[in-house]
C-alpha cells in the first residue's frame, strides 16, 4: 500500500517538474485529483459507489466549454504563454469533438467525475502541459458553472418547445372557429364556451411558463468561475474574461453563494414542475374527452395503442404517460429543495446528489415535448357531440338569469325565477328555449318575447362580453394577441440548443 503511495509521489513530482509548476497531480490514467495527502488507498466499494461520472459524463460539453473560458483567463493572468493557450484550446476542442455517450462510463472505471474526465483526455491530448489547467480553479466552481450551463441550456430546449405547443395550440383554436363546448365546474356542464376559449386557457397557462423559465434564466446567467472552492480563487483573476467567455452576463457577486448554492436549479425544475402541472391537465381533459362518456374527441391513431386482451380498445396512453411523466417532474423539484435546505454553506458533497433530478427533469420535459405539439396538431374534435352537450342540460341558466337581471330584476330574485323555470323544465323534460311564454310569465311577469332571443346559444356565449370572457368577439380578439405575442416566436437560434 505505501509502495502504491509512493511511487505515485514520485511520479507525481516527475510530472510537476515537466509541467514547470508546483502543481500536485499525477497524469497517470488512474489516479486521483487529490491523492497527496492521503496513504491509504480508498475502499473499493466507496471508491465506486461515491462516483458522480456515472452522470456528471454528460456535462462534457460544458465542462469544455468552461475550461477554455478558463484557460483564456489564466493566460491573461500570465500562468499560461500564448502558445500554451492555443495548445491547450486544441487539446480540449479535440476532446469535445470526440464521441461521447454512456459508454464512458463503462471504459473510464476509475474516473470519478466529469472534472477527473477531461484533465486525464487533455493529459493525453496535450501532456504535461493539461496539469495548469487547473491553477487557480476548484472542482466545486467547476461542477457549479456545468450546471448552470446545462440548466441554461436546458431552458433554452424547453422554451423551444413551448413556443412549438403554443402554436400548436393556437393553430388548434383557430380552426375549432366558433364550435361550442360546455365548461365545466365540479366536473359539472356549467356553461357553453367556445372551443378555442378553451384551448386558450392552456396558451396562457404556456405563456406563463415560458416567463418563469426565461426569468429564471436571467437570475442564473453569472459566472461562478473565478470564485475557487469556497473564498475565491487565489490567483489575480480577471473574472469577467470567462464570464463573457461563457456567455454569461458578468461574474458571480459572491463565491461561497456561486459554490454552494442551487436555486438556479430548483428554480428550473420547480418551472418545469409547473409547467408539468399544466400539461397534466391537459392530458387529463384530452383522457376524459375520448372516452365514450364524453365523446367529444377521436383519439388520433398514430399516438394511440391497442390492447392486447381486448380488441376494440383504442388506448390513450400518450396522454396518460405525460400525466405520470409530471410526477417525476414534481418530484425532481422535491429532491433539489430537500437536498439543499439543510446545507450549511458552502459546498457540500450532497449537491453531487442535485444532479440527477436536473437531468432526469431536463429530459423527462424534453420527451413530452418531443410528442406533445405533433399530437395536438393532430386532434380530431367531435364538434357535433360537444355542441350538443353545450345546448343540454340548462346551460343557459346564468344567461337566461342575466337576461332578468337586465330588465330590472334584482339578480338574487332572477336566480330564483330562472331555478323554478329549470325546475319545471326538469319536470317536463324541456330545456329553458322549450317552455313557453305563458308558463315563464306564471314565474315572472318580467319575461317577454326577447327571452328566447337572449339565451340561445350564440347570445349564451356573446353575453361574457368582457376582457378574458368567451364572447365570440373577445375570442377572437384573444386569438389574435396570442398569435402576435412573443411567445409565438421560436426563430431565436440559442433556442435550438441542446
Ligand atoms: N462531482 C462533484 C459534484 O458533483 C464535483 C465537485 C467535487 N468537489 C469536492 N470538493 N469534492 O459535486
Amino acid at each position: 500500500m505505501c509502495s502504491v503511495v509512493g511511487k505515485h509521489d514520485r511520479r507525481t513530482r516527475e510530472l510537476n517538474q515537466q509541467a514547470g509548476d508546483s502543481y500536485n497531480m499525477s497524469s497517470e490514467p488512474a489516479t486521483k485529483m487529490w491523492s497527496g495527502r492521503f496513504r491509504e488507498p480508498l475502499n473499493k466499494q466507496f471508491e465506486e459507489w461515491q462516483r458522480s461520472f456515472p452522470f456528471d459524463w454528460r456535462l462534457l460539453p460544458f465542462e469544455v466549454e468552461a475550461s477554455i473560458a478558463h484557460a483564456r483567463a489564466i493566460k491573461a493572468a500570465d500562468i499560461l504563454t500564448s502558445d500554451e493557450l492555443s495548445r491547450m484550446v486544441q487539446g480540449l476542442r479535440a476532446i469535445e469533438g470526440l464521441p461521447f455517450d454512456e459508454s464512458l462510463v463503462g471504459a473510464n472505471p476509475q474516473t470519478e467525475d466529469i472534472h477527473h474526465y477531461v484533465e486525464l483526455e487533455l493529459t493525453k491530448q496535450i501532456g504535461p502541459l493539461a496539469l495548469k489547467l487547473h491553477t487557480g480553479r476548484s472542482r466545486n466552481e467547476q461542477i457549479a458553472t456545468d450546471m448552470r450551463l446545462f440548466v441554461r441550456a436546458a431552458i433554452d430546449h424547453t422554451v423551444y418547445g413551448l413556443n412549438e405547443w403554443h402554436n400548436a395550440l393556437i393553430d388548434l383554436a383557430q380552426a375549432a372557429g366558433e364550435a361550442v363546448m360546455p365548461s365545466y365546474t365540479h366536473l359539472q356542464r356549467a356553461e357553453p364556451v367556445l372551443v378555442a376559449h378553451w384551448l386558450l386557457a392552456y396558451v396562457s397557462m404556456i405563456e406563463r411558463d415560458i416567463t418563469r423559465l426565461t426569468d429564471a434564466r436571467k437570475r442564473m446567467n453569472l459566472c461562478p468561475l473565478g470564485s475557487g472552492a469556497v473564498a475565491g480563487a487565489t490567483l489575480a483573476l480577471d473574472r469577467t474574461i470567462a464570464a463573457r467567455a461563457l456567455n454569461f452576463d458578468g461574474p458571480t457577486p459572491n463565491s461561497m453563494d456561486a459554490t454552494s448554492e442551487r436555486d438556479f436549479a430548483l428554480e428550473f425544475t420547480q418551472g418545469i414542475a409547473t409547467l408539468g402541472i399544466h400539461i397534466s391537465r391537459f392530458a387529463e381533459e384530452l383522457t376524459l374527452f375520448s372516452t365514450a362518456e364524453f365523446g367529444f374527441l377521436e383519439l388520433p391513431e398514430a399516438f394511440s395503442t391497442g390492447s392486447s386482451a381486448m380488441p376494440q380498445k383504442k388506448n390513450p396512453d400518450l396522454t396518460e404517460l405525460i400525466r405520470g411523466k409530471s410526477g417525476r417532474l414534481l418530484g425532481a423539484a422535491t429532491t433539489l429543495a430537500m437536498l439543499i435546505k439543510g446545507l450549511p454553506l458552502a459546498y457540500n458533497k450532497d449537491l453531487q446528489e442535485g444532479q440527477e433530478p436536473v437531468f432526469d427533469a431536463a429530459d423527462t420535459i424534453a420527451g413530452i415535448l418531443s410528442v406533445l405539439p405533433a399530437f395536438t396538431r393532430s386532434l380530431k374534435f367531435r364538434f357535433d357531440k360537444m355542441k350538443i352537450a353545450a345546448e343540454t342540460g340548462y346551460l343557459n341558466a346564468m344567461a337566461a338569469a342575466t337576461y332578468l337581471s337586465n330588465k330590472g330584476v334584482p339578480f338574487r330574485k332572477a336566480h330564483e325565477h330562472i331555478g323554478n323555470a329549470v325546475r319545471l323544465g326538469l319536470e317536463t323534460n324541456r330545456e329553458l328555449q322549450h317552455l313557453t311564454l305563458d308558463e315563464l310569465r306564471s314565474i315572472s311577469p318580467e319575461f317577454g318575447e326577447d327571452f328566447f332571443a337572449a339565451i340561445t346559444l350564440e347570445a349564451t356565449l356573446d353575453c361574457h362580453d368582457v376582457i378574458g370572457g368567451t364572447a365570440r368577439a373577445r375570442v377572437a380578439a384573444a386569438l389574435a394577441d396570442a398569435r402576435q405575442s412573443i411567445f409565438a416566436d421560436n426563430s431565436s437560434e440559442s433556442a435550438k440548443l441542446k
